[in-house]
């Protein structure tokens, strides 16, 4: 199950909320942040007595004086809900905790940031993919599916929104998000230690109901020669999960 479970680590990736949008000329002071009054004066009270609010405008600033192009890539760990204010400040910013290299700690920062796809989807497009490995030392396998790119085609899409969940079944979930030219990121996400079949419904995926779609499996690089109207079945392994591109063809 190697492969399909670094498949989805990438589907995470790609899933992740620390989003991108800036440029140097939108930066400003982000408005405080008063949800958590208590972590704030822990802040406070620590090191440079700086919440990061405080603490990464300065940086802003001093960046962006410099002369070539710097991302600035935040990371408060998501204590202070930076999916909120971020992009005020910086190029990306982490929503989490650190992720692992496994099943579990993948799924929980998918659920985590769960939330935040509603919330910032207003302001943010996709998450940007930030590789954090000794890239001298990745297996050939790996390197298959990071530089997958069909899959990096959807991540950059020009219409910049975020796929969400918009079903979940017991141990499926069916998450989609538009693309451009009217077509359908849709991802099936078997949580589940078998087999199960997975069904994304038209209904709840965006597509309008009649709409005769062509299906692209983006990991297998194959275009389904079936065509499907109302509905897409796939049967998706333990721990794993199918990601197409859904194309209206009639
Ligand atoms: C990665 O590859 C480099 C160069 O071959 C080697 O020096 C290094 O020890 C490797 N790191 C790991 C973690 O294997
Ligand atoms: C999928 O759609 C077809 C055609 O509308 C319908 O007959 C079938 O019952 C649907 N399948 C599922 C699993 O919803």
């Amino acid at each position: 199950m190697e492969r399909s479970k670094d498949v989805c680590v990438v589907v995470a990736v790609l899933m992740l909320c620390s989003m991108m949008v800036n440029t140097a000329s939108s930066m400003s002071m982000p408005e405080a942040e008063n949800s958590n009054e208590e972590l704030r004066g822990n802040l406070l009270a620590n090191g440079l007595g700086l919440t990061p609010q405080m603490g990464y405008p300065v940086m802003t600033r001093a960046l962006t004086k410099a002369d070539r192009p710097i991302f600035f890539s935040l990371c408060e760990w998501g204590d202070l809900h930076p999916a909120l204010w971020g992009f005020k400040v910086g190029n990306s910013w982490r929503t989490t905790n650190d992720i692992s290299d496994n099943w579990n700690s993948m799924l929980s920062i998918i659920d985590l940031n769960e939330v935040y796809a509603d919330l910032a989807r207003p302001v943010v497009g996709m998450a940007p993919l930030l590789l954090g490995c000794d890239v001298r030392n990745l297996t050939k396998g790996t390197f298959n599916i990071i530089s997958n790119k069909e899959v990096i085609t959807v991540n950059q899409d020009s219409l910049g929104i975020q796929a969400k969940k918009v079903r979940m079944e017991g141990n499926s979930e069916i998450w989609a998000g538009p693309l451009s030219g009217n077509k359908v990121a849709l991802v099936l996400l078997n949580r589940a230690t078998v087999l199960h079949s997975i069904t994304g419904n038209w209904d709840d995926i965006g597509i309008p109901e009649n709409s005769v779609i062509e299906a692209r499996d983006v990991w297998e690089h194959k275009t389904l020669k079936t065509r499907f109207v109302g509905n897409l079945t796939a049967n998706v392994g333990p721990h794993s999960c199918k990601m197409f591109v859904l194309k209206p063809i009639a």
